[in-house]
């Protein structure tokens, strides 16, 4: 029917992935949703970080969270090991920089929907990120001078199935 809307109903989040990698085609297309979402006053200050599943800078990022939070026996990752993880960074005197990789992480989820990938929207390595190690991983991530992390996602191929969330419109919308 309306594929965007078909997206949008059936996407949910994945903790679960096959270790099959993403093609090139695929990550661009994951990419390219992400640079055409819209941005505050069109400054397209978002930037995207690729990394493979396997790169090391994931394993010292899952130490720190972990480190941190005083887990010592983690039951997963925090990427679930997808194959695939954008971190979303912007500039941190900008005030809009936290919803422009909001709105394109989002765009970033229904385009891997769409393509019948799965996703995860990544809050959890905040304070790995913006803690005492804030400058080595913002050198070691090569984010652009005066950028932090704002938000990551996991790609992938399914290996779980979630239903899409429940919600009570009526405790959350209110028509005037
Ligand atoms: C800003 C944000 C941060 C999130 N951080 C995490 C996270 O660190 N780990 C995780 O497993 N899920 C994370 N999620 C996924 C949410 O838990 C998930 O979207 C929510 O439970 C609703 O489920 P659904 O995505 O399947 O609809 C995050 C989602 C958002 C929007």
């Amino acid at each position: 029917m309306n594929k965007v809307l078909d997206a949008i109903r059936e996407r949910s989040s994945t903790r679960g992935y096959t270790p099959e990698p993403l093609t090139e085609e695929e990550l661009d297309i994951l990419l390219q949703a992400g640079l055409q979402a819209p941005t505050a006053a069109n400054r397209q200050e978002i930037h995207f970080t690729l990394l493979s599943g396997s790169h090391p800078l994931l394993q010292e990022l899952e130490a720190e969270k972990n480190r941190l939070r005083e887990i010592t026996t983690p039951a997963h990752n925090f990427y679930y090991e997808a194959p695939a993880v954008v971190i979303i960074s912007a500039d941190s005197t900008y005030k809009w920089g936290s919803l422009d990789a909001g709105i394109a992480v989002e765009n970033m989820a229904l385009a891997a929907q769409s393509l019948g990938l799965g996703s995860l929207i990544i809050g959890c390595i905040l304070d790995a990120m913006q803690g005492e190690k804030k400058a080595y991983f913002a050198d070691a991530l090569k984010l652009p001078p005066a950028y932090e992390y704002k938000i990551a996602i996991a790609f992938g191929h399914k290996a779980v199935t979630k239903e899409p969330h429940t919600y009570d419109a009526s405790a959350q919308i209110t028509r005037l």
